[in-house]
């Protein structure tokens, strides 16, 4: 965190290496790990030490510099085959958000049309995903903004609901849907943020309500069950949420149980916004059926903490997204600005790859 602006980057460029806030010690614990290799930052990804659709792809563009600076080679077409590994590696962590592919389809598209040494190469790829980062940063920023416009007008001051982290430390800073957050609370329209625990692995009780805590935004933690319950008693007066990956018709994949708080959103005529970059969408994919859906261990499941809760004789699903259909959603907020899903073709030539 920067101690000055209590800003948070969850990937930082520091003497040579990247270094990562370790997203699965806090809210007790604040530290970094450091990076140097891109095999370590595939590893940090798969562990989530770094997760978040945009912290991800930023971190797998460093983790491209990393595993291009480890080659030592002075032939291009080696240097590429080799990268491509490089690329292969940081694919294989985990399937569902796609600004991880995105942003290694864009490193290895820099690689091969840089005509030049291998060095040349390097150097290229490092400053691309120093402008992935950058690029991230400023983005989060604009989508907050236009997340504004979008708001519901009364009352003046709202309570929203978000699941997940979909906050500085799912970005290169800022957030997403927690970018929108920060703005109604930067212009005075924020009366409290409502926060999902998001089980299994809690990162709205965790991860949101201390970036909450951060920046002094009122925060109130409930369990993912009570959503419904607050809405019916006209706590919330907008849904906003993060995605992992947007098909081109709009349904949005994003971390499992939004789905159902779209559903329950819609029941009470509550506006659902999903807030992500243009690099969260899979124009490739027609429509949500196909996004691929991350299975995880299912000890998320049965243990909290050490202690495992349930009885042994039992099977688990644990599916790590869910997809929320285009139809459920008001407005989906982008960098270019806030427009219903069926509007996100038209931008397709504005995703840079
Ligand atoms: O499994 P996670 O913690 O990586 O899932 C994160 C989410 O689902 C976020 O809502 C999404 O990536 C958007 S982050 C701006």
């Amino acid at each position: 965190m920067n101690s000055l602006t209590n800003q948070v980057y969850p990937v930082i460029w520091h003497n040579d290496e990247v270094l990562l806030i370790d997203q699965t010690r806090l809210p007790h614990e604040y530290a970094f790990v450091e990076i140097r290799r891109s095999d370590d930052m595939a590893r940090a990804i798969k562990t989530m030490i770094v997760r978040g659709a945009p912290a991800i792809g930023v971190a797998a563009a460093y983790g491209m510099y990393l595993g291009a600076r480890e080659i030592e080679t002075d032939n291009r077409d080696e240097f590429l085959t080799r990268l491509e590994q490089v690329a292969e590696q940081l694919r294989s962590t985990r399937p569902t958000a796609v600004n991880l592919f995105w942003a290694i389809a864009r490193m290895l598209k820099i690689a091969y049309e840089t005509l030049g040494t291998v060095d040349e190469i390097k150097q290229t790829l490092f400053h691309t995903a120093q402008n992935i980062n950058a690029e991230d940063l400023q983005t989060c920023q604009a989508i907050g903004d236009h997340g504004l416009t979008v708001l519901p007008n009364t009352p003046e001051k709202l309570t929203l609901l978000t699941h997940c982290n979909a906050g500085a430390l799912a970005t290169a800073g800022y957030g997403t849907a927690l970018g929108v957050v920060r703005s109604a609370f930067r212009e005075g329209r924020l009366e409290r943020l409502f926060a999902d625990e998001t089980r299994p692995r809690l990162q709205g009780a965790k991860l949101t309500a201390w970036e909450c805590v951060q920046e002094g935004i009122p925060v109130t933690v409930i369990t993912d069950g009570m959503a419904a319950h607050c809405m019916k008693q006209g706590l919330i007066h907008a849904v906003v949420v993060g995605a992992d990956r947007i098909a081109a018709n709009g349904d949005a994949a994003n971390k499992i149980g939004t789905y159902s708080l779209a559903l329950v959103a819609k029941a009470h005529n509550i506006p659902f916004f999903v807030a992500a970059p243009l690099s969260t969408v899979d124009f490739s994919l027609p429509n949500g059926s196909k996004i691929p859906i991350e299975e995880r261990n299912p000890e998320e499941i049965y243990k909290i903490g050490d202690t495992t809760i349930t009885p042994t004789g039992v099977e688990f699903y644990n599916p790590a997204f869910d997809v929320t259909p285009a139809e459920l959603i008001a407005a989906i907020i982008t960098e270019y600005g806030a427009f219903a899903p069926g509007e996100l073709k038209h931008y397709q030539e504005k995703q840079l790859v």
